[in-house]
């Protein structure tokens, strides 16, 4: 099939994903901005849904200790190592309805195909849900994924989320014990290989013009949490040069991380996504100012070096107008290969779906950077509207969510593991 015919073919593998994705979409902390946080109620309805859509493919499933959903479909004998599919169902705030829920809806409508045929494979099939990858709640991520990988950490139990709720007391109202989180551990020998569909949340394709694309590596990132403590005071009596100004001396540090990125040449970004000042009145010098930075690059060294230089930066700032900082690294991850052999798998399940194959790295984040401890790695990339992501207005085809599908599945049904692979 040439690209063009299997463009307009949209089979109902797409169209029945697009209403999966549309029923997720709508469970919400707030109904006008989506937000699925981490062990929210939210996020356990999601998880619900996801159980039963996992079932009814003929899985299976269950909820894991951290709140994955983890769903098995058998291979021609049972208990045979598995090839790993998934995604995330939790998201960031203000979020899309695709990042994540699109490679979790899609692995699942890939078994459902198989077992509505009656097809059995030399090799198991299971699909996670990870339960939070976005780590928007306790400013930890990949949390579902390292718990699968067996490299959870458990001092993380402890950190309160900004309404002061622990992680293990969060876990306990979710119906999980926060003591049995190493029984989400997987190891080596149970998996063939982790891959994931996600979209591409940049504009590559879209500039190619081709639905579908082989991931060549996850970027690596650094994350830091900021606090400033200078000296609260009234707006209308201190003289400017006697203030110790908290939130200036973040807005400062703010403007020097954007103009260090934005005039690096080898890929750096680096954001800050969050800022809190108190106490927070308009004729009050705010006295404390909380932030966080998230850096990425694609070379390891480099995001690292850029790192130090920041953090020597804001020191100085900070030392200049007399604040107090306290800088903490919450999250620190490389940046991962793909394995070749699966590349050369998925690039073959797109060449036979009648497309050009092109290769693009990936500037986020994926639970493939915590499951290559236990696994090799693999992405398929689905176009975006705009390469708008981390936004409500993230958009995908259904054409193209139909064309993800069926590389994904041509994959699966080609798969072979690393030593029989050629
Ligand atoms: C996850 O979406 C990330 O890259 O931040
Ligand atoms: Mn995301
Ligand atoms: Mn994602």
């Amino acid at each position: 099939m040439n690209a063009e015919a299997a463009a307009s073919q949209t089979s109902s593998l797409g169209q029945a994903i697009v209403e999966r994705i549309n029923e997720l979409g709508a469970i919400s902390e707030t109904p006008e901005h989506l937000a699925r946080i981490f062990l929210t109620p939210q996020h356990r309805a999601a998880a619900d849904l996801i159980l039963g859509w996992m079932r009814a493919a003929g899985m299976r499933a269950h909820i894991d200790a951290i709140g994955n959903v983890c769903g098995r479909y058998e291979g021609q004998q049972f208990g045979m190592p598995c090839l790993m599919l998934g995604s995330h169902y939790d998201t960031v705030r203000d979020a899309g309805r695709w990042d994540g829920p699109l490679g979790i809806v899609t692995a699942i409508s890939c078994v459902a195909e198989l077992n509505r045929t009656g097809r059995r494979l030399p090799f198991a099939i299971e699909i996670v849900g990870f339960a939070d990858e976005e780590g928007v709640r306790f400013a930890s991520t990949l949390l579902g994924s390292r718990a699968v990988a067996g490299t959870f950490d458990e001092s993380v139990l402890g950190k309160a989320d900004r309404g002061g709720v622990t992680m293990r007391e969060a876990l306990a109202s979710f119906g999980l014990d926060p003591d049995t989180i190493g029984k989400a551990a997987r190891t080596r020998g149970e998996l063939y290989a982790y891959v994931e569909l996600h979209i591409e949340q940049g504009p590559v394709l879209e500039g190619l013009n081709l639905p579908v694309g082989v991931v060549t590596a996850i970027s690596g990132a650094t994350r830091l949490a900021a606090r400033l403590t200078g000296m609260a005071g009234h707006a209308g009596t201190v003289p400017m040069k006697q203030r110790k100004d908290a939130l200036a001396g973040a807005a400062e540090c703010i403007v020097m991380i954007e103009e260090f990125c934005r005039t690096d040449d080898g890929g750096l970004v680096g954001t800050v996504g969050y800022i809190h000042a108190t106490p927070g009145a308009t004729n009050v010098i705010p006295g404390q100012v909380s932030f966080t930075i998230d850096i990425r690059a694609p070379g390891d060294a480099h995001r690292r070096r850029a790192v130090t230089d920041m953090v020597r930066q804001i020191e100085t700032i900070a030392r200049r107008r007399g604040l107090e900082l306290q800088l903490d690294v919450t999250h620190e991850n490389r940046s991962i290969p793909c394995a070749d052999w699966l590349k050369g798998q998925i690039a073959a399940a797109i060449a036979s779906e009648g497309y050009p194959v092109v290769e693009l790295p990936s500037g986020a984040g994926h639970d493939g950077m915590a499951m290559i401890d236990i696994a090799d790695v693999g992405m398929i990339f689905v176009r975006c509207r705009g390469g708008i992501s981390h936004h409500p207005d993230e958009h995908v085809e259904t054409a193209d969510v139909d064309a993800g599908a069926r590389a994904l599945l041509r994959m699966i049904e080609n798969f072979r593991p690393r030593d029989s692979a050629h």
